[in-house]
């Protein structure tokens, strides 16, 4: 009786949630003053995993959505770029992970996520600061300075990086699914912002997801709403693809042109590695390009339609999860000028709903990893929600990929959404499955 009371009083509230939602993502507003992407004629992204991925002839069965391509440029180019493994004489490393961005990004098909992990260490100062090690290499003769990444693999033993004892906060980080980020990278930060603003009063004041700006590599001095990353550290694809060939891959660019380290660097192929090809693009430019290209992530469409999948859906937006997997956000306003000026947002993904189930905002739910990169010091202990999209294409679940069922990603579920894992537990069995049928048909 008592639980059949709470979940009535939520399902008020969650019929609010949902009212305020539409309202902010179809009529505008949000306080903020700026564009929430309030355009009444705004159409549903196209979806489906349609970036497959071959050995020989990369990009040639791909769809994209529609994107327009620079002169003398194609998708399946921009794709074959992706998936293209490099070798030292193209500057991998001498620190990298791995060879192409397709290695980490490739589930079901080319951008989409992996069980690929990586490794970032650091080390709390007096103050409770987190603070990036300096990692010495080659037998303490040189040091990779203040990052929190550890590479897993160099080109000669001597570079090889090994976390010192010294650096206690110690987390592995999954890959992610890139597939539809072009339309995550358009929508508006004041989009973002009144979701945030929103939050509280949903949920008692005890979700309130922060909105961090962060730099832009390509428009230097200017900041924008982070949301790509774990902890939202990068606001556009091209920073991101910049950030990823010289971390990932070792390989310099305009954009960020100093290797990690000397050692064993071959000095005949000096900095930026990355070099425009006949058609004026280089490398990044094309990853930019084939992620901005893809269609977001499908739903499993006969299992949605399920009646045990609709009851799951209500569920989820009824006790709570909803609040910051967001269901359906609108893009900005085609024409909208984007990342400090230099990207206009084009008519493909414009005025475009998409159902990322996130906010693109960071919490503490309990996980935090005590890591920071690009927000202040009380991001360490936060995560951006999860995006779900895509949920069924992997298994390794939340950041450090150590919870192997679903089940157990939402119960460790703290902090901030202490709440709804407590509405998860009190559901009965049927719901729970229901539940679990709904995260399955993402
Ligand atoms: C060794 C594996 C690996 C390789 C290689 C790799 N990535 Fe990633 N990628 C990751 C991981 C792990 C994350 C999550 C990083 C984090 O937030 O800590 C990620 C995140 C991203 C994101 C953010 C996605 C989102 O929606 O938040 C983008 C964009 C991206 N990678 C692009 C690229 C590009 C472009 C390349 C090739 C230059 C590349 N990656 C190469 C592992 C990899
Ligand atoms: C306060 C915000 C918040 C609420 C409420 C919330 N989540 Fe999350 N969720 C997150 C964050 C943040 C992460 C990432 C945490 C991490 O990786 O450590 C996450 C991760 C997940 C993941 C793992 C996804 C992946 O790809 O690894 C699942 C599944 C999930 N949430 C489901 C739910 C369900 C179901 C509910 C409702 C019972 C819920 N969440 C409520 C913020 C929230």
């Amino acid at each position: 009786m008592k639980r059949w009371n709470l979940l009535a009083v939520i399902f008020c509230l969650t019929v609010f949630v949902i009212a305020s939602t539409a309202g902010m993502n179809h009529h505008g507003g949000g306080g903020t003053g700026g564009s929430t992407g309030g355009n009444p004629s705004a159409t549903e992204a196209p979806t489906g995993f349609t970036t497959p991925t071959l050995a020989d002839n990369p990009g040639s069965l791909s769809v994209s959505n529609g994107l327009a391509e620079a002169a003398g440029d194609t998708f399946a180019e921009d794709q074959a770029t992706f998936e293209e493994a490099e070798g030292v004489d193209k500057g991998l490393g001498p620190l990298y992970n791995a060879r192409s961005c397709a290695d980490c990004h490739q589930s079901p098909v080319t951008g989409g996520i992996s069980q690929v992990s990586e490794f970032r260490v650091g080390h709390v100062d007096h103050s409770g600061h987190f603070v990036s090690p300096s990692i010495t290499i080659n037998d303490g003769q040189n040091t990779v300075p203040n990052r929190s990444l550890v590479n897993d693999r160099a080109v000669c033993p001597e570079a090889q990086e090994r976390a010192p004892h010294s650096e206690f906060v110690r987390t592995f980080r999954m890959s992610l699914n890139v597939l539809g980020d072009g339309f995550v990278e358009a929508i508006d930060d004041a989009t973002l912002q009144a979701i945030a603003a929103a939050q509280p009063k949903l949920s008692g004041g005890k979700i309130s997801g922060e909105f961090i700006s962060v730099p832009l590599l390509e428009a230097p001095g200017q900041t924008r709403g982070g949301r790509f990353g774990w902890k939202n550290q990068q606001a556009s694809l091209l920073s991101f693809a910049a950030d990823a060939y010289l971390n990932e891959q070792g390989i310099t660019t305009r954009l960020l042109s100093t290797d990690t380290t000397t050692v064993c660097k071959d000095p005949n192929i000096p900095d930026p590695e990355d070099h425009p090809d006949a058609i004026g693009m280089a490398d990044i430019d094309h990853f930019a390009a084939f992620m901005r290209g893809t269609n977001a992530p499908p739903v499993d469409s006969f299992l949605m339609a399920t009646p045990d999948a609709q009851a799951g859906q209500q569920i989820f937006n009824s006790i709570g999860c909803a609040t910051c997997h967001v269901p359906s956000i609108t893009t900005a306003p085609v024409g909208t000028v984007i990342n400090g000026g230099t990207f206009v947002v084009p008519d493909v993904l414009g005025d475009k709903i998409i159902h990322p189930y996130s906010d693109f905002l960071l919490h503490d739910v309990g996980t935090g990893d005590g890591i920071v990169q690009n927000g202040p010091s009380d991001t360490a202990a936060k995560l951006r929600t999860a995006p779900l999209w895509g949920l069924r294409t992997h298994d390794r679940l939340m950041h450090d990929g150590l919870s192997g069922t679903r089940e157990q990603a939402i119960s460790r579920h703290g902090g901030e959404a202490s709440d709804a894992r407590r509405n998860f537990q009190g559901l009965s069995s049927t719901q729970r499955a229901q539940l679990l049928t709904f995260l399955d048909s993402l």
